[in-house]
């Protein structure tokens, strides 16, 4: 396959804004492969290496994970899998949580807590720098919540201006959070939750691509309850294709700074997922999925 196939295939493609760091929009994200509810290692180790050696060979180039996954192992089967990195190969993760022994999410946002979990990041990775790492704000289970992030942005800053970290993101933020984080630093991604049947953050999207500022979506497929819709099912069986696909070719119809990073611990369903990128929805398909999120009230423009 030449590289023209290949970047047809996963979405084409998008450089971050401000960097050197051009990826597919398809990428994968890496949640998946810890046990269950992200604690602990998966049941099939092989399996999860064999996932992300299949995403790699395929063309994808961007990888989503964070420390806490696990918490170390899913960046541990990254590492194990794919160590040495390709060149090219662009690796983000976040911080600002914690795992403790009972398995619930604990926030982990002091200045101490940042720069200890960028070092655990670089170990378990083996890396010398992050190409990318996310502020992920606790927000509550409603999603975002207003708050300054000014400290541990600041502290972030820090660690670029050091080497550590390349370039910042935000997850589960607000549009004034972004705003707050942008006079402090530049943000090269948002990271927030954001699918077809989720759509609070339309505004933030277009705002977003106006800067040049990639929107990734997380829980594209709707996450630990992936998506269900007699319109979405209705229009993939139209298409011949699998609902899913058709959640993911929406998203990269709907703004051209969305990049996905759908999570899977199956080589299938990677396989379903990266092929989404060929599929065409015309104006109308696009109008009757707009439907979904109209119904359930979960616009916001
Ligand atoms: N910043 C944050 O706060 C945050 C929060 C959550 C996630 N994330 C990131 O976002 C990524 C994506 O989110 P996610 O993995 O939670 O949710 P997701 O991508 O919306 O959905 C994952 C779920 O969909 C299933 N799935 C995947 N492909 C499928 C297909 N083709 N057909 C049917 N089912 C399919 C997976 O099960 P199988 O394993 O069986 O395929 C899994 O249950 C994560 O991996 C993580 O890197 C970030």
């Amino acid at each position: 396959m030449n590289n023209t196939t290949t970047e047809a295939k996963l979405g084409g493609r998008f450089t971050f804004a401000g960097t050197s760091l051009t990826v597919q929009r398809i990428g994968y994200g890496a949640m998946q492969l810890a046990g269950p509810a992200v604690y602990g290692p998966p049941k099939d180790p092989d399996g999860a290496v064999a996932v992300l050696r299949e995403a790699v060979a395929a063309g994808v180039n961007h990888i989503d994970t964070a420390d806490f996954y696990g918490p170390h192992i899913t960046n541990q089967i990254i590492r194990k899998a794919l160590h040495p990195y390709p060149a090219g190969l662009v690796i983000v993760t976040k911080l600002g949580a914690r795992r403790p022994a009972d398995g619930s999410w604990q926030p982990a946002i002091s200045p101490q807590d940042l720069i200890d979990g960028v070092h655990d990041n670089l170990r378990n990775l083996g890396l010398d720098a992050l190409d990318i790492v996310n502020y992920r704000a606790m927000g509550s289970i409603h999603g975002p919540m207003e708050g300054s992030i000014t400290g541990q942005v600041t502290v972030l800053a820090d660690l670029k201006r050091k080497g550590l970290i390349r370039h910042i993101g935000l997850s589960n933020v607000t549009a004034n959070q972004v705003a707050e984080a942008q006079a402090i630093t530049d943000i090269v991604c948002v990271q927030n939750n954001y699918n077809l049947a989720n759509r609070h953050d339309d505004a933030l999207i277009d705002n977003l691509a106006r800067q040049g500022i990639a929107y990734v979506p997380f829980f594209p497929l709707g996450g630990f309850t992936p998506l269900q819709s007699s319109t979405l099912s209705a229009v993939a069986d139209r298409l011949g294709v699998k609902p899913m696909q058709v959640a993911l070719a929406w998203l990269l119809h709907r703004s051209p700074n969305i990049l996905l990073i759908p999570g899977t611990s199956s080589v299938a369903h990677l396989r379903e997922n990266l092929a989404a990128g060929q599929l065409m929805l015309s104006p109308q398909t696009l109008a009757e999925l707009d439907t979904i999120a109209a119904a359930t009230g979960a616009v916001k423009h």
